[in-house]
């Protein structure tokens, strides 16, 4: 080989080496990762209620503390120290006897090992735990059932897939007992990631299934003696800004509402009807969300409370003055007190 043509050789040689270095790298970090669904947990209408299929927790005689945190948003390797320190300080400070994350709590191709760094922070509380998935949980390498592996994993994680033939994953209930008799129930649902809608993308909403599934799983729950329940979830449904207006309307009238609208609400323009049944069922008495991180109002709402959950890190857009946690104090003779606690790392 004449040396022109050795180098253009060896050239050709290193150019390709990278190429397959490079491919295999991205190959690596965005090949999806699929789960496994729970293909038997099938359901319909007629599937009979069954109470003790639902996880249940203990309340104390005082009542139930709930710390809910929100759009935690871990993401590689940024800000994964001061994350952790905001969650342990509310966990330390408030001593809840359960926290529920509503949403985004992992964002990014890295989702899978994220949400295993998660678990280990969370089971170190020795606390139970529930969590929702947020429009971003799923949208790295791993699908929502292969995080779902990851929870059902965690020692003290009450993550249920739900069942797998209505809208999301991550459709599930857990009780609250007090004394050993029915206290409080918390629905999880999965508001879904996002939708088409006039042919433009929003975000998710919740599909008629789930509102089918909610009206079984409620009925099924008073007929059990949970009389009052709690939802939690990512997207918050179009009322809230009904919900919101009427409250501007009575001049912010602090028994109606507390906390600030700093931004839009980023809801679906379809609405399947969750609230509607809400309505008609009577037992949900509260509604939190995320999703929208710079607001914090809770509102009172034709009977029912619709609230923010307060962001809990500093990853992706947030206001520094509105970092930290709601805490939701289950009193002991069922009324329910909500106070926000703000960290500065
Ligand atoms: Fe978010």
């Amino acid at each position: 080989m004449k040396p022109d043509k050795k180098k253009l050789f060896t050239m050709l040689i290193v150019a390709l080496s990278a190429a397959i270095v490079t491919g295999s790298i991205m190959m690596g970090l965005f090949i999806p990762v699929h789960g496994e669904p729970n293909d038997t947990d099938y359901w319909s209408e007629y599937v009979p209620f069954d109470i003790d299929s639902i996880p249940v927790v203990e309340a104390g005689e005082d009542g139930f503390r709930i710390l809910q945190l929100t759009d935690l948003h871990y993401v590689y390797p940024h800000l994964t120290k001061e994350t952790d320190k905001i969650v342990e300080t509310l966990v330390k400070e408030n001593d809840p006897d359960m926290i529920v994350i509503t949403g985004d709590s992992v964002i990014g191709p890295a989702n899978a090992s994220y949400t295993k760094h998660l678990v280990k922070l969370m089971d170190g509380f020795g606390k139970p735990w529930a969590v929702v998935y947020g429009n971003h949980d799923a949208e790295g390498k791993a699908d929502k059932f292969r995080l779902g592996e990851i929870y059902s994993e965690s020692e003290y994680c009450l993550y249920e897939n739900g069942p797998y033939n209505i809208g999301g994953t991550g459709n599930y209930a857990v009780n609250v007992t007090k004394n050993g008799a029915p206290f409080y129930s918390l629905v999880m649902m999965d508001s879904n990631m996002y939708v088409k809608y006039d042919g433009k993308k929003e975000y998710g909403c919740f599909t008629p299934s789930q509102v089918y599934w909610y009206d079984w799983l409620q009925q099924g729950l008073i007929d059990n003696g949970y009389t009052r329940s709690m939802m939690f979830f990512h997207i918050p449904f179009p009322e809230y800004r009904d919900a919101y207006a009427a409250w501007e309307q009575s001049g912010f009238d602090p028994a109606i509402g507390s906390g600030e609208r700093r931004e839009e609400e980023c809801n679906a323009t379809a609405n399947p009807g969750m609230f509607d049944k809400i309505l008609e069922k009577g037992a949900t008495t509260h509604v939190f969300v995320g999703h929208d991180h710079v607001n914090d109002y809770i509102v009172e709402y034709k009977g029912v409370t619709l609230g923010y959950g307060v962001k809990s890190s500093e990853q992706y857009y947030h206001d520094d003055d509105k970092v930290g946690g709601l805490i939701i104090d289950i009193n002991g003779d069922g009324s329910v007190s909500l106070t926000r606690k703000f960290v500065k790392v």
